[in-house]
């Protein structure tokens, strides 16, 4: 679908916030979307016909979930908002677990999972140095299992945790008020801040990281984040390695036996 016949399609416009929200019955992306719009715009859709995932994936956007991208202002030095994709999900996973599901965890870089089932993801693309499109699906009562059955076992739904989920509105409020406070707090300069939170989702949880375009893995405990974004971890010797988010490719998790999905 072209921009302006999603355009013309358009459902509703309105305020929320300080975000100009803009829904859709049906769009291919509203990341694609949203990245034609100015800053503190906001796009929703009911369907997605081809909705993105990270590293290339597709995602399914069934009705029934949240699909929704917001446009973010990244002035100034690029290097203050490499932790964008990692602050959002941090924005995701705080107003997850404010639903009353405090079990619910990050896996790298900004997956949202229950047990072992993915709930929620992020995608963040910069279509321009000066602004990001920071994307955010997540399942609510849609059935993914049932348009790619590969998917049965790997997915979790808010309405498969809670006895009833909050209306999209209510989701749609409280994820852009979390990501404008984690927004402001890299405008401002408190990325430790940032780090100290995610160090406290993920602190020496084990794991094995696999290195972009390489055969190497390295096993051990993670440590946290650094201020740049970069991956802190602890091997069997005792050594911290670093590791700029962009050179992990997969951070394999090393499961407790008592972690039930
Ligand atoms: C992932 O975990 O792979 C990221 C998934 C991100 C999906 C959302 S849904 C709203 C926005 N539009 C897209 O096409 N993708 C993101």
């Amino acid at each position: 679908m072209s921009i302006d016949s999603a355009i013309a399609q358009e459902a509703d416009i309105r305020v929320i916030d300080g975000w100009t929200l803009h829904e859709f019955a049906e769009v291919t992306s509203t990341n694609s979307l949203a990245a034609h719009l100015p800053p503190w715009t906001a796009v929703r859709a009911t369907v997605q016909t081809a909705g993105r995932g990270r590293t290339g994936h597709r995602w399914i956007s069934d009705e029934n979930g949240l699909w929704v991208s917001a446009v973010l202002p990244t002035p100034g030095d690029s290097a203050r908002w490499s932790l964008l994709p990692l602050a959002a999900g941090w924005a995701a996973l705080s107003v997850v677990r404010a639903l009353g599901l405090p079990e619910a965890r990050l896996r790298w870089p900004n997956d949202i999972l229950v047990g072992r089932r993915k709930l929620a993801g992020v995608l963040v693309d910069r279509f321009s140095v000066n602004a990001a499109v920071v994307g955010f699906g997540l399942n609510v009562a849609n059935r993914p299992d049932r348009v790619d059955s590969t998917l049965g076992g790997e997915v979790v739904r808010l309405a498969d945790l809670l006895p009833e989920p909050p209306s999209f509105t209510i989701l749609l409020v409280r994820l852009l008020a979390a990501l404008t406070r984690e927004h402001h707090r890299l405008e401002s300069g408190d990325a430790c801040g940032l780090c100290r939170d995610l160090g406290s989702a993920w602190l020496h949880r084990r794991v094995e990281v696999i290195l972009a375009g390489g055969v190497d893995a390295i096993d051990g405990h993670l440590e946290g984040v650094d201020p740049n974004g970069s991956l802190l971890l602890r091997d069997a010797a005792g050594d911290v390695h670093v590791f700029p988010a962009h050179r992990v490719e997969l951070l394999r998790e090393i499961f407790p036996t008592n972690l039930t999905t």
